[in-house]
């Protein structure tokens, strides 16, 4: 499984990087906007600066809604570094960029998914990257694992190489239960990807062998 980091604060994704555990990197128009970048050059310089932390698979969103804008939008952004994945929003124009993409060489992470059928669509299209927004659908009463469940069924039928890319997960059991079931990235908060290390009994573990170490060791 592939874990990219869900932020574009760079410290954070040096931090994740630093881990030797980072394979990516997936940003948002609001997660630019946190930051505060903004304005065109700036926002080109944060994703370079990104690309020069991390070895690969930096998602940066496109803001346009219409196919020439999206395009346009696309390319740029993939001229940026050859690590750019263009993340094009799952609306119609938005399938249809996916396909002038696939056939371009450019590489791109199909967002804002949310049903089995905007996945199928993103698919076949070429999409690189599908991102299902699992938080999110639990926000609204509806099982956000399930449908990464349902794609991966789906995607295993036909054998698209779409990879999954499990999106808005918001706590360590959402991470396990993604490469349970299969999907082939996680992005995720600094905070899951550390949260991994955490369990009382080690920290308990832990302190016991140094003490019994000291105690023999004064
Ligand atoms: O980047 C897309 C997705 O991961 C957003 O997550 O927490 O804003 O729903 P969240």
């Amino acid at each position: 499984m592939k874990f990219f980091i869900d932020t574009a604060n760079l410290n954070e994704i040096r931090e994740a990087y630093d881990l030797g555990v980072l394979d990516g990197v997936t940003t948002n128009p609001s997660l630019m906007a946190k930051e505060g970048i903004k304005g065109e050059e700036n926002i080109r310089a944060h994703y370079k600066a990104i690309c020069n932390i991390v070895d690969d698979n930096v998602s940066a969103e496109v803001i346009a809604t219409d196919l020439d804008g999206i395009l346009k939008e696309g390319r740029e952004l993939a001229k940026i570094d050859d690590k750019i994945v263009v993340k094009v929003p799952m609306i119609k124009d938005g399938v249809k960029a996916l396909k002038i993409f696939a056939s371009e060489g450019i590489r791109t992470n199909c967002t804002l998914v949310f049903t089995a059928g905007q996945a199928i669509l993103a698919a076949k299209a070429g999409a690189d990257f599908v991102s299902p927004f699992i938080g999110r659908l639990d926000d609204v009463a509806t099982d956000g694992l399930e449908l990464i469940a349902q794609i991966r069924h789906i995607y295993d039928n036909y054998g698209y190489e779409t990879e999954i890319l499990a999106a808005s997960i918001r706590h360590v059991m959402h991470l396990i239960k993604c490469a349970e079931i299969g999907a082939d990235v996680a992005t995720c908060p600094l905070s899951v990807i550390t949260g991994l290390l955490k369990h009382p009994l080690t920290d308990i573990g832990l302190e016991k062998f140094l003490s019994d170490h000291r105690k023999l060791n004064k």
